[in-house]
């Protein structure tokens, strides 16, 4: 555990023995060593399972496993439920009648915004740096292919990228040019750990804070035909450099919007 920013590196572990030599695999390709699933002297563990890819946090309280899930949960909610085109984030990114756009997630994280772009009939490009994170959304990727109801959708609609975005834009290695570049940086957070939900908790302990949201602003102007959409705690400052021209403000976060035509 890095002292400094609380971040740690899991090991894998196969849930069964039957995923040994493919978590093995896993392991050989991160760069992480492999244990046992019962392993609980490290705070986390990349377990394979037979049915898709997990992160766990060891120890007493901790709270449950985290994957990317587009299929059920949370998330399928959000697709039936989550008030269309008038929702926040569809506001800020500039969803009207029947427009379709193409969106840059720089900052894909476990992809729940991506998804709900996605949902509302946007194309979405999406960027994650951590070679973990980049696994869980490959692994949540295949077996939303997979479904009957959101197969097409994603198939037609998301793809993944591996990668720094900053470098990604500046070498111009989306092979598009996209309306928005959407950003959504890690916060520094003063909240007591239980106060964060549990996704944002092992996000945070995976990527840490992401410090350098300030050249990936400045790079996702250059990248963008129309706007670039800052997501933020709703009382948080704006990212440093040229002030924002609006927000969207949710219940949670604020959106703030750089218009770049
Ligand atoms: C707060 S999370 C994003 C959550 C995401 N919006 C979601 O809906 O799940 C931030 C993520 O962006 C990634 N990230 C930050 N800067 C990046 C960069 N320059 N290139 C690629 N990924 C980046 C981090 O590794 C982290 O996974």
């Amino acid at each position: 555990m890095d002292l400094f920013t609380n971040m740690c590196q899991p090991a894998v572990a196969a849930a069964e023995s039957a995923q040994h030599s493919e978590a093995a695999a896993l392991a050989a390709r991160l760069g992480l060593s492999l244990t046992e699933v019962s392993d609980a002297t490290l705070p986390l563990l990349l377990v394979l399972t037979p049915t898709h890819l997990e992160v766990r946090q060891t120890g007493a309280n901790s709270p449950g496993p985290v994957r990317v899930d587009f299929v059920a949960g949370a998330l399928d909610y959000r697709r039936r439920h989550g008030g269309g085109k008038n929702q926040a984030l569809a506001r800020a990114v500039g969803l009207k009648g029947g427009k379709k756009l193409v969106i840059f997630d720089a900052t894909a994280g476990l992809g729940r915004d991506a998804f709900i772009l996605a949902t509302l009939g946007c194309r979405v490009l999406m960027a994650e740096r951590s070679p973990v994170l980049a696994e869980l959304l490959v692994d949540g990727l295949a077996r939303a292919t997979a479904d009957p109801i959101i197969g097409p959708l994603v198939t037609e609609r998301m793809t993944l990228l591996t990668g720094d975005s900053v470098d990604l834009m500046q070498t111009k290695a989306l092979g598009l040019t996209p309306d928005v570049v959407y950003v959504d940086p890690m916060h520094p957070t003063r909240e007591k750990p239980a106060l964060v939900k549990k996704d944002m908790r092992l996000l945070r302990l995976l990527v840490g804070p992401d410090q350098d949201a300030p050249q990936l602003l400045a790079a996702s102007l250059a990248a963008a035909s129309k706007r670039v959409v800052v997501k933020r705690p709703r009382l948080a400052p704006a990212i440093a450099g040229p002030a924002p021209d609006f927000a969207v403000t949710g219940r949670s976060s604020r959106f703030d919007i750089y218009l770049t035509k």
